[in-house]
């Protein structure tokens, strides 16, 4: 059975405006596995899980083809929106049954989206479609949040903290995958050559506001929103005037420096 957490048009469009790509760090880190492990050129590429097509994007400069494919129709529809690649395209199917041939994929990688799948169909169907020497790369940001402002980074992280922890009531049970830092997944995967690489701190500057949109892409905040839709709105609402007073200012504009940490787990197809 799939998990549905991300089929309503405004959780995608929402996607589309609050989420980017994976880090410099991360991708570096993916093709330089790949580069001990198959020669270029690189012909094919799948991101699954692909929601609104921010990490299929970048994988474009790097492969003769990429296919994004994404469980929910919604998220499909607004990646092909986006402006994008020739080479890259979009189909909504299941990661656990992806529509290419056997042995036919150099890389596949699933950006903030494996703890979804079902993981022993999800790994049999990586089997069937990694080429021999072809790469898995599985990542995700962990969930806690530093915020960096001036000197109320301490404050303005609790802020953050005290609103992730009110939504762990509504946290589905596959989160527990993200938390443990892909953990499980890791030991699952059938491959001698895995590796699991922890603690990889990205950066990034963005306004308050946008960080506020960011949190609201998150699945259990919108079953927070379906459940309590006017305790929803007040977190957030408190939430963004308490980070607003802390800095000293009115503008939703004001950027932040966003740090998270991120785990990335890579395997390679034995030859
Ligand atoms: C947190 S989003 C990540 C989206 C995007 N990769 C990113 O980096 O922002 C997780 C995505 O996985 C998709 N998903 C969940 N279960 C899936 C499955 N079994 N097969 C394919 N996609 C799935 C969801 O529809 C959602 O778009």
């Amino acid at each position: 059975m799939v998990t549905r957490q991300f089929e309503g048009k405004q959780h995608a469009s929402d996607y589309q405006k609050f989420r980017s790509g994976p880090s410099q760090e991360i991708t570096d880190l993916i093709f330089s596995y790949m580069e001990e492990r198959l020669s270029k050129p690189y012909g094919f590429a799948v991101d699954a899980g692909c929601g609104t097509g921010q990490n299929t994007r970048t994988l474009a400069p790097y492969f003769k083809k990429v296919l994004g494919i994404d469980i929910s129709e919604a998220q499909i529809e607004e990646a092909r929106k986006a402006p994008g690649s020739p080479n890259v395209t979009y189909s909504a199917c299941p990661a656990e049954e992806v529509p290419v041939g056997d042995a036919s994929v150099d890389l596949l990688t699933a950006s903030i989206a494996a703890h979804w799948f079902n993981i022993e169909p999800f790994l049999k169907e990586v089997d069937r479609i990694l080429k021999p020497g072809g790469c898995l790369a599985i990542f995700t940001f962990y969930l806690s949040i530093e915020v960096h402002y001036k000197d109320c980074t301490e404050q303005m992280t609790q802020v953050f903290a005290e609103m992730i922890d009110s939504l762990v009531p509504y946290e589905h049970e596959k989160v527990r995958h993200l938390r443990n830092g892909y953990k499980e997944m890791y030991e699952s995967i059938p491959y001698p050559d895995k590796r699991r690489i922890e603690n990889i701190l990205t950066k990034t500057r963005m306004p308050i506001a946008r960080l506020m949109g960011f949190i609201q892409t998150f699945p259990m905040f919108h079953i927070y929103l379906e459940t309590k839709p006017e305790e929803a709105k007040e977190m957030i609402r408190t939430a963004e005037e308490r980070c607003l007073r802390l800095m000293g200012t009115s503008s939703g504009e004001t950027e932040v420096e966003v740090w998270l940490q991120n785990v990335l787990v890579l395997a390679s197809k034995p030859q």
